[in-house]
């Protein structure tokens, strides 16, 4: 079988493709056989050796992955053979067969593809655990989204709908106007507005009750201030620290030396809350299996629905990867991993 590597922290020239044996599932995992596993813009920035936690070069990238259990490891007895899943592998997805933990596997009904299974978990669930189990949302909220046509982004601007928002204003560069239209939102062009500006405006003054901020650096302030009294801001990425597809430490460090330093007393006098949001390291399997549940629920119901852009063949991963890096994606960019 074959997988991706990323070999060493960089650019393309970072990634390339191994032969191996394939895995053996120890008790309580599975094997399965990957038909689609999800690009996230982590793996990017993991490439660029601009994330944490990652596991020492080389190593293989990839959160989530759908496709066939085609072994079961001692003690398995919630799925069978030829079982179609969604998996959450934590790192390791972009891969032709992978080991995942069994109690980390979700069935999946026959009328879910596996583009759209595999489009799911990272995306909805860092969406569904701010919205949902921080962020306590209430029908009549408004919501200010970064990167809105990115995957977390669409799984937002889905949810937030689903779950009652008035107003879900979304930032994104101007060649994705029409496609953050579609999806219900208030456009606002990322380079030409002040998206403060925008929020207090057009919320009698007030500003939003939750933003969501993956930029980092001054850009989180910023999104602060669009806070109404009583708002909450989710930090939950550093997309300011990636500047194209070559690794700049510059660009790293200025988004980390600009990152405010939020007072607690300034954030009592304003009943305003700050959540730091990492799904990479969250922990709580409980939580975890309830919130894909009832994803996989909505998303059976046709409540949510992920918006794939493109697939790619696994051996053009780096053109993948090129494709976010250049801001081109609308929803979710996937690698095609199925037996040919
Ligand atoms: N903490 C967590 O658990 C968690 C989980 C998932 C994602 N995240 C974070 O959420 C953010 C979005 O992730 P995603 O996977 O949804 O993204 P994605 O689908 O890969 O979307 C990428 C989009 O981000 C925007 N962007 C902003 N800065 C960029 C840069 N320096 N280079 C390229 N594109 C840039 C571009 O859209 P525009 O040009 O239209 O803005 C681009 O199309 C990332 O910061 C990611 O790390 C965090």
């Amino acid at each position: 079988m074959r997988r991706v590597v990323y070999t060493k922290k960089g650019g393309m020239d970072a990634i390339s493709i191994v032969e191996e044996q394939s895995p053996e599932p120890k008790a309580g995992e599975v094997l399965l056989e990957v038909h689609r596993a999800g690009i996230n813009f982590a793996d990017l920035m993991m490439r660029q050796g601009l994330y944490s936690p990652v596991p020492p070069f080389p190593f293989t990238p990839g959160y989530e992955v759908s496709g066939i259990v085609r072994m079961l490891g001692e003690g398995v007895t919630q799925l069978s053979i030829g079982d179609r899943v969604v998996g959450l592998c934590g790192i390791g997805g972009y891969s032709e067969k992978i080991v995942v933990l069994a109690n980390r596997c979700f069935p999946l009904p026959d009328n879910i593809s596996f583009d759209a299974a595999a489009a799911l978990p990272v995306n909805y669930l860092t969406a569904h655990h701010m919205l949902r189990y921080l962020g306590n949302f209430n029908s009549g909220e408004s919501i200010l989204v970064h990167h809105a046509a990115g995957g977390v982004g669409v799984a937002t601007g889905q949810l937030a709908k689903a779950f009652g928002a008035s107003q879900v204003f979304g930032t994104a560069s101007a060649s994705k106007e029409e496609f953050v239209r579609s999806l219900g939102m208030r456009f606002i062009n990322r380079e030409k507005e002040d998206f403060v500006e925008v929020c207090k405006n057009e919320t009698n003054g007030e500003g939003v009750h939750h933003a969501l901020d993956p930029v980092g650096g001054k850009h989180m302030m910023r999104s602060y201030k669009a806070l109404c009294s009583g708002g909450r801001l989710y930090c939950f990425g550093g997309s300011a620290a990636v500047k194209g597809s070559k690794r700049s430490m510059l660009t790293a460090a200025k988004m980390m030396f600009t990152t405010p330093k939020f007072n607690p007393f300034k954030m009592m006098t304003s009943n305003k809350s700050v959540f730091g949001v990492h799904m990479g390291t969250w922990k709580d399997e409980e939580i975890l299996r309830k919130q894909m549940i009832e994803l996989g629920q909505m998303l059976s119901e046709g409540i949510v629905e992920p918006f794939v852009d493109k697939v790619f063949r696994f051996e053009e991963v780096a053109s993948a990867q090129q494709y976010i890096h250049d801001r081109n994606n609308r929803g979710k960019v996937l690698l095609d991993f199925s037996p040919q």
